[in-house]
């Protein structure tokens, strides 16, 4: 039964002791939430993964590309666990390291290779953390570097310093929601489609007039809100504040009155007084769990009918109870390794975010 479940989940947790370490990001269900010892967006929990040396085990509660990020920052002598492996990321599948270099090799023909009398690279590759560590890996060889939805307006703000444009993958909203408010065109974002021919551009030339090349990859639980829902909500009730994610469309943040990662979303809810009415654009488990901690305020999901990532609702208690009784039994089950080659390029990328965004 689930009471029996939790309840193994909590033994097996108070014998590991300060052996283990259980991270649980925000969309997480509530019934594993409950045993995170840190909950947080992916950029904390990367930075939660370094801060437990001593702990033996890593118990990742959240997707592929996390488990894969703590492996790399971490020890090698801890493991880090994925409760289950088939807890992916659509979004992060939508670029793959054979797609990446084949786009690579073609802006290299088209923007040239070298760095120009000022020193400035031609493209500075710019990976979203929602990206295996392939492709992080390749950012880091290629002087680029990994941003999160909390730090890519200033990891931004670094590759334009060191380039004359941005290659941005998956996330094309999240790139262009961040490039807008810094000041780019559209005009000055065209697509890359890693399905049609040099990048689906009627002119090779729109890449090399670019400011930032736009990977087309979205998430499929964002692109789920629209204008309309935002219109609805505020005729439902004036006065709300709309706050969403930027992985929603561009459209949808303009709509919206406010726009940040998870960690932004969550803070926002909590310093609204009381009274206050907030309608949410991002993942259900994350706004219902806000919604029952503040009882005082109304929050509410912007789509009405359900919005949850059903990656993230992979890691059910049952895997994370299995897990933590192999672990007591010196079984590492499910264990994500990363390849040293890969990890170690990919730290490269990852820790010239840590510096530019500490
Ligand atoms: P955060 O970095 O805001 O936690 O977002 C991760 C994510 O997957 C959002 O869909
Ligand atoms: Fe990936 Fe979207 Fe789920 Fe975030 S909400 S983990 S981007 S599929």
């Amino acid at each position: 039964s689930d009471d029996e479940l939790q309840k193994r989940i909590t033994d097996a947790k108070r014998r590991l002791g300060d052996r283990l370490l259980i991270l649980g990001h925000f969309y997480q269900r509530d019934e594993i939430i409950r045993h995170a010892d840190f909950v947080g967006d992916s950029f904390q929990l990367a930075k939660n993964a370094t801060e437990r040396p001593d702990a033996e085990h890593i118990v990742f509660c959240g997707v592929h590309f996390m488990a894969e990020t703590a492996d790399i920052l971490s020890t090698p002598e801890q493991s880090v666990t994925l409760p289950n492996l088939s807890a992916g990321c659509s979004m992060a599948d939508m670029a793959d390291i054979e797609q990446v270099e084949a786009c690579w090799d073609a802006l290299s023909r088209i923007c040239g290779d070298k760095p120009d009398s000022e020193g400035l690279a031609p493209v500075v590759p710019v990976t979203y953390m929602n990206s295996s560590a392939a492709l992080k890996a390749f950012c880091g060889r290629h002087g680029g570097i990994v941003c999160t939805s909390s730090n890519a307006r200033a990891v931004l703000e670094w590759a334009f310093a060191r380039g004359r444009r941005v290659l941005f993958f998956p996330d094309q909203h999240l790139g262009r929601n961040t490039a807008r408010a810094m000041g780019v065109s559209l005009a000055q974002m065209p697509l890359w489609d890693p399905f049609r021919p040099c990048g689906g551009a009627s002119d090779p030339d729109d890449y090399a007039k670019a400011t930032m090349i736009l990977w087309k990859g979205f998430c499929s639980v964002h692109q789920r809100f629209t204008v309309d829902q935002v219109e609805r909500a505020r005729r439902a009730y004036p006065g709300v504040k709309v706050i969403v994610h930027p992985e929603c469309s561009m459209q949808v943040v303009d709509a919206a009155d406010g726009v940040g990662s998870t960690a932004y979303i969550v803070r926002q809810i909590e310093q609204a007084p009381a009274g206050a009415v907030i309608a949410v654009g991002t993942e259900i488990n994350l706004v219902n769990r806000l919604a029952a901690q503040h009882p005082d305020k109304t929050v509410f999901c912007l789509d009405p009918v359900v919005c949850p990532c059903s990656t993230m609702y992979r890691i059910h208690p049952a895997y994370l109870a299995w897990v933590l009784e192999n672990l007591e039994q010196g079984n590492v089950v499910n264990r994500i390794t990363v390849d040293d080659d890969t990890a170690r390029d990919a730290k490269v990328a990852l820790e010239r975010m840590l510096r530019v965004h500490p």
